[in-house]
């Protein structure tokens, strides 16, 4: 199987600006490394016009939703094309609200098969519109996929365009939910707000911490996250930089102390993408507007050399 690079040059999920740039950065690093990466490699982008960027509609509770829309239906039928051509897609973000596209995409072209969904980020991504403290939707991709309105956290009252467009999204591809919880594993999730552990105790989610990782070992996470979506068909691999600890670089718009090493994230993915249900991966939130030297995008693109090796040795 050969990889095809899905460029989603979008950052209007995110509060803060510069995400669309990660893209860029991670391909600046490519050739300070003086990499062929990616001209061995197929790449398509998601156009993204920048009225998408700028005159997009949305309400505090769902900043620019419309745009969101429109990029979430695009990058669908990117992954879904990618997929039927018998590709192995590869999302470089970009804001993490593209998650949801990716995972519109898997369903859409595995319609029938079940969906494991391995989410390695500083944060749980959960929110509704209902609950969101920001209005961020990066925030907010897998209450999307999962078909989740959180209503018994409800703190935001939503005006009816909103829950029009919030719904649509919910449905892109006439299939919802597109995940279910029991399907789901979170690997240094550390910085949620209530709305958010309310649902991921209600639902039982399984979450290993990064103390975990350290205690037990990358192997063994790796071994028991596998175990525990035995019975999926397939399975996407959605990585935000933000997992990373600070302290090797701030390149992201929302980092969070406790993360793991690029080490620990590089070892950990390489590992899981030599599963053959593994049919996706997504890498994003890389900001250079906010890094120094451009270091988180060198450590996107020396995992994303790793995940790829791993992938193509198996
Ligand atoms: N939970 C916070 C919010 O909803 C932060 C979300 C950060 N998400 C991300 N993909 N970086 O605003
Ligand atoms: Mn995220
Ligand atoms: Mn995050
Ligand atoms: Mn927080």
């Amino acid at each position: 199987k050969s990889l095809k690079i899905i460029e989603v040059k979008s950052e209007i999920g995110a509060g803060t600006r510069g995400a669309s740039l990660g893209v860029d950065a991670i391909k600046i690093a490519a050739l300070d490394y003086g990499s062929r990466f990616f001209k061995k490699h197929a790449c398509v982008e998601v156009p993204n016009e920048n009225h998408l960027l700028l005159e997009s509609s949305g309400s505090a509770y769902a900043k620019r939703i419309s745009g969101i829309l429109t990029m979430t239906e695009r990058l669908s039928d990117m992954v879904r094309d990618t997929l039927n051509e018998k590709h192995f897609p590869v999302v470089l973000g970009g804001d993490h609200s593209c998650a949801a596209g990716t995972i519109a995409g898997i369903k859409a072209a595995y319609p029938k098969s079940r969906l494991g969904l391995i989410w390695i980020d500083a944060h749980a991504d959960i929110h509704s519109p209902y609950t969101t403290p920001s209005g961020n939707m990066h925030g907010m991709p897998l209450a999307i996929s999962l078909d989740e309105d959180n209503l018994n956290s409800k703190v935001n009252q939503l005006d009816q365009e909103t829950i029009n467009y919030w719904y649509q999204l919910k449905n892109v591809g006439n299939i919802a939910p597109k995940i279910k919880y029991e399907d789901l594993v979170m690997i240094s999730v550390r910085d949620t707000e209530k709305p958010e552990d309310y649902l991921l105790r209600k639902n039982n989610v399984k979450m290993f911490s990064t103390a975990e990782v350290r205690k037990r070992g990358v192997e063994r996470v790796v071994i028991e996250t596998m175990m525990y979506l035995d019975h999926c068909d397939i399975i996407l691999l959605s990585f935000d930089v933000d997992a990373l600890d600070p302290t090797s670089s701030r390149g992201t718009g929302t980092p969070v102390t406790g993360g793991l090493t690029e080490r620990e994230a590089g070892i950990m993915l390489s590992r899981m993408v030599t599963n053959p249900k593994v049919c996706c991966f997504e890498i994003v939130e890389v900001n250079p507007t906010l890094d120094r030297e451009n270091q988180m995008a060198e450590h996107a693109f020396e995992i994303l050399v790793k995940v790829t090796n791993a992938f193509r040795n198996d």
